[in-house]
């Protein structure tokens, strides 16, 4: 469908959304192609089943080389042909929509997302490879690669330490902060931290780190959990004082950060425009309610998005937490419903079967507790893991409440209380991804999702993201111009953040 105004489009050079097309998809898709061959020459020659299964990755290959081609030439888009079940939807949206569009020409959020379901397409086709994930590899490397800041964090939210009550208690730091209830202290506090975590954790996705190397990542992540602490001493707008229960300093791994990487990243001051105390505030009136998640990236990102639901059952926010996963291979890192429940296993894996191998037990022990107490909210449906093809349909958020096909999803979601959108891609869907000047309202940006007039029973929500495409809003004047001044790429380099809140028709 139509954007209400003026869509970012690949022929905008320069642009990301030329660069995504010029040079980085090519790249994500010769990956693909990369991926199968590996596989497939992997297989096992004696095995009957094999020459069949080489014969369809050899036509995969083809058909990913062919997109390739297709899109780098800036070809006509074609309708798809395989028998998933939004095939006709889709086609039906091209023909409507883009029947004489490409690449280039087409709004850059449409055809980014047609590259993807042409990708699942190729696979959707064959018999042996259907269910195969060509990023599967890639995400599970990289969240090895984050060994330590993961265990930092199950450190920080499992390890006893001395809860400073004079009768020498032992409790998690976390722990600690949450024991005053919802409305307390240091439980906000604990939000602030958690909820940046939440933030940072998108900067980490992996169709921007194509080549993502250990160091990188590290460097990423460290600045992340210092995020978390800084603004918990710094960014506290209510100014009130942490409990004296706080654990000392030093006596939590993760507190031990040093004070240069602080200086560097002081990310409090990354985040352009701020809803947290919003979000907080309205958290006031939310007593085990329900929190649905529209996840973004597998991986590090989703563990910390974990580490943030955790949090709001502890803390007496949610009973329920629903986390909304994409149901085929989507933007290299998106979450499927396999990623989650293959995440939660390698947490609680020991030995040599272990997936992590700290060389500590304590780190070792507070992640396999962590782990076997998120398998126990899954198992007692306290998290709920969902799919659906909506989130990898061709359409933007403005017409989730009113898109025929999206009508279960919906009417099932306005049952929250609210709505966390991760990640830059669905910030973009938020925002339907126009050229909005950067001063532009969110509650105007996202249209449908925050009006009231139109009758609809809208949850409040709140977007956690980081900057990865030409499209920002509910900035203050001047706010661009200033930080335009000191990094050009701001926009899409992911070093800037935003998080914005909409009250909905929620009190
Ligand atoms: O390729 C473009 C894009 O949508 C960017 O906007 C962003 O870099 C990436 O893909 C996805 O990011 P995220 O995982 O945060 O949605
Ligand atoms: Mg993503």
């Amino acid at each position: 469908a139509h954007p209400p105004c003026e869509p970012l489009s690949g022929q905008d050079v320069p642009s990301f959304a030329y660069t995504t097309f010029s040079r980085r998809l090519p790249a994500i898709v010769t990956k693909i192609v990369d991926d199968v061959y590996r596989t497939y020459h992997a297989l096992d020659s004696q095995d009957q089943a094999t020459s069949e299964k080489v014969k369809e990755a050899k036509k995969i290959i083809e058909m990913i080389a062919g997109l390739r081609y297709e899109m780098q030439r800036d070809k006509p888009f074609r309708p798809l042909t395989d028998n998933d079940p939004d095939v006709e939807e889709w086609n039906a949206n091209l023909a409507k929509y883009y029947p004489t569009s490409s690449w280039f020409k087409a709004s850059w959020l449409f055809a980014e997302c047609y590259l993807y379901r042409r990708v699942r397409e190729a696979f959707a086709l064959s018999t042996h490879w259907r269910d195969y994930d060509p990023f599967f590899e890639q995400k599970q490397s990289v969240f090895k690669s984050s060994q330590k800041a993961v265990l930092a964090i199950a450190t920080r939210l499992m390890a006893a330490v001395s809860s400073g009550d004079g009768e020498g208690t032992k409790r998690s730091a976390l722990d600690i902060l949450v024991q005053g209830g919802r409305t307390s202290a240091g439980t906000r506090e604990a939000f602030l931290e958690m909820a940046e975590m939440c933030l940072w954790g998108n900067a980490t996705d992996l169709s921007l780190l194509v080549e993502a190397d250990t160091a990188k990542l590290e460097h990423l992540q460290k600045r992340m959990i210092s995020g978390g602490i800084s603004s918990s001493n710094g960014n506290n707008s209510s100014q009130q004082q942490s409990p004296t229960a706080s654990p000392k300093e030093g006596e939590q791994k993760s507190s031990t950060i040093d004070k240069e990487t602080l200086e560097e990243f002081g990310t409090s001051d990354k985040i352009l425009s701020n809803d947290l105390d919003k979000l907080w505030d309205r958290l006031q009136h939310i007593e085990q309610g329900r929190v649905d998640i529209i996840l973004d990236n597998a991986g590090f990102e989703l563990y910390v998005d974990l580490v943030f639901a955790d949090f709001l059952v502890r803390a007496g926010f949610a009973s329920k937490v629903v986390f909304h996963c994409k149901s085929i291979p989507w933007f290299v890192s998106d979450v499927m419903q396999s990623d989650f429940h293959w995440t939660l296993e390698q947490l609680v894996k020991t030995g040599d079967d272990a997936f992590f191998k700290p060389e500590d037990s304590l780190e070792q022990q507070a992640l396999q507790e962590l782990g076997r107490r998120w398998q126990t909210y899954a198992a007692q449906g306290t998290w709920i893991v969902q799919e659906n093809p909506f989130w990898t349909s061709c359409f933007a958020f403005w017409h989730l409440p009113t898109e025929p096909s999206a009508k279960a999803l919906f009417d099932d979601m306005a049952k929250a209380d609210l709505w966390v959108f991760k990640g830059d891609l669905n910030y973009r869907k938020l925002v339907y991804d126009c050229k909005w000047p950067t001063t532009t309202p969110f509650l105007e940006a996202i249209g449908p999702l925050a009006s009231k007039e139109q009758g609809l029973n809208m949850p409040s929500l709140v977007t956690f993201r980081t900057c990865k495409a030409d499209v920002v809003v509910g900035l203050a004047p001047g706010v661009a111009e200033r930080v335009q001044a000191k990094s050009p790429d701001w926009m899409v380099n992911g070093e800037y953040a935003v998080i914005s809140f909409s009250q909905g028709s929620r009190q």
